[in-house]
């Protein structure tokens, strides 16, 4: 494996919450010493970026930053990739090679995924901390000593590791001389539109597209949904965006339908009050009907049985569909994604659950709407035929 030497970047922080400016001061204090730092947070939070910002803006900018990833590397290769090796030293090491440590002299050196060592590895990187000697695998005794800091980023929760013994005290405080928390972006979603719009004018830009907006109730779902890949899940998201609208706007039913099943979950399963980012649950489900042809059986029934949907919700989802077909109640199985044969089960179910509105009020804005025969015919039968299965 090749460890990854950083080519200059245009690298940038966006955001503007007030854990992206506190971020942003600890980044500038990190820059000006040469203390190692430790930086925490859920995968995609943009750990990287940082570590790039520190470097680029200390006095080791014009020295290299090379990156190594701990995790799923065997000891024996990770230890060669940080320290080398000599000839001969084990089965394939044709010759001497240099170590990640001795590649950034004055530089600095990210660890990523750090809480991935193995106990032995801590030991080996512990001595190399105390020392800033470099001892290369199958060589006797130490050959050099560097001037290289050290970064490390993890997504565990070291302390916890701590205490179950997986990872070592002596070393979590050698790293741990400054220590960088990045909260989750679901903490701060503020930042989202930004980062939105950033990332649709950058891949606008890389694949020669025009730039793609976003509509209003869009973007108040993005910012609602909780980003569990943080950043990276944005960026990807509005990569996939900007190629297939080519040029026009984002509107909510072109989200993926996985976002707006996750969003309309949340949505129910969350204590209700003013707090908090408006969600609402009734829109996205039936976003998922109407643009993404899911039935109601499988997209409202079962949160609704569940109970993670509200009578209340139900009811606007009604009404939503009722808007659309005028009122007109087979009309709506049909616009819910259900056979023909399940009229009577659907209003069986709404009147169980009180869920059937008076589809007059629907027509009657039909008919306002509407000139008097292009409604006339249809629904005046339709009226007919459901206030017998009503019973009104
Ligand atoms: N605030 C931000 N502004 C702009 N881009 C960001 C921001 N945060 C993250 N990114 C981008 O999101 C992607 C993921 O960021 P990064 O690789 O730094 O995450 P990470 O925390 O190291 O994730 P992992 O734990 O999976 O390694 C990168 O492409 C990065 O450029
Ligand atoms: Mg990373």
């Amino acid at each position: 494996m090749q460890p990854l030497v950083a080519r200059p970047s245009d690298v940038r922080l966006i955001g503007r919450s007030e854990a992206i400016q506190r971020i942003e001061a600890e980044i500038e204090c990190a820059a000006r010493s040469d203390a190692k730092v430790l930086i925490t947070g859920e995968t995609g939070v943009g750990k990287e970026v940082v570590c790039r910002l520190i470097h680029q803006r200390s006095a080791r900018a014009q020295s290299p930053l090379v990156t190594l990833n701990c995790a799923g590397l065997p000891d024996s290769l990770l230890e060669s990739e940080l320290f080398g090796h000599v000839r001969g030293s084990f089965t394939g090491a044709h010759r001497d090679k240099l170590g990640l440590l001795e590649m950034a002299p004055n530089g600095t050196v990210f660890l990523d995924e750090v809480g991935e060592m193995s106990p032995r590895m801590q030991v080996v990187l512990l001595r190399f901390l105390e020392t800033g000697e470099i001892q290369r695998v199958g060589a006797d005794r130490s050959h050099i000593r560097v001037n290289t800091r050290v970064i490390t980023a993890t997504n565990r929760d070291l302390q916890e590791h701590m205490t179950s013994g997986a990872f070592r005290e002596d070393l979590y405080f050698r790293l741990n001389v400054i220590c960088l928390s990045i909260p989750p972006l679901r903490e701060r979603a503020e930042d989202v539109p930004l980062l939105v719009e950033y990332f649709l004018a950058a891949y606008a830009r890389q694949h020669g597209l025009a730039v793609t907006s976003v509509s209003p109730e869009a973007m108040e779902v993005l910012t609602a949904y909780r980003w569990p890949g943080n950043v990276r899940e944005v960026k990807n998201l509005v990569e996939r965006t900007v190629l297939k609208a080519a040029g026009s706007a984002v509107r909510q039913s072109e989200l993926p339908a996985e976002m707006l099943r996750a969003l309309s979950a949340q949505a129910a399963a969350a204590p209700r009050g003013p707090a908090g980012p408006r969600i609402a649950a009734a829109d996205e489900l039936s976003s998922l009907m109407l643009d993404h042809g899911e039935s109601f059986w499988s997209a409202v029934h079962p949160l609704f049985m569940a109970r993670d949907l509200a009578r209340s919700d139900l009811r606007h989802i009604v009404q939503i569909g009722l808007e659309r077909t005028n009122g007109n109640y087979r009309s709506l199985v049909h616009l819910f994604n259900m056979p023909a044969t399940d009229y009577r089960r659907f209003l069986t179910f709404l009147r169980k659950h009180d869920c059937q509105l008076p589809f007059q009020r629907f027509r009657a804005v039909a008919a306002r709407l509407a000139p008097a025969d292009a409604v006339g015919s249809d629904t005046r039968a339709g009226a007919a035929r459901e206030s017998v299965a009503f019973g009104d």
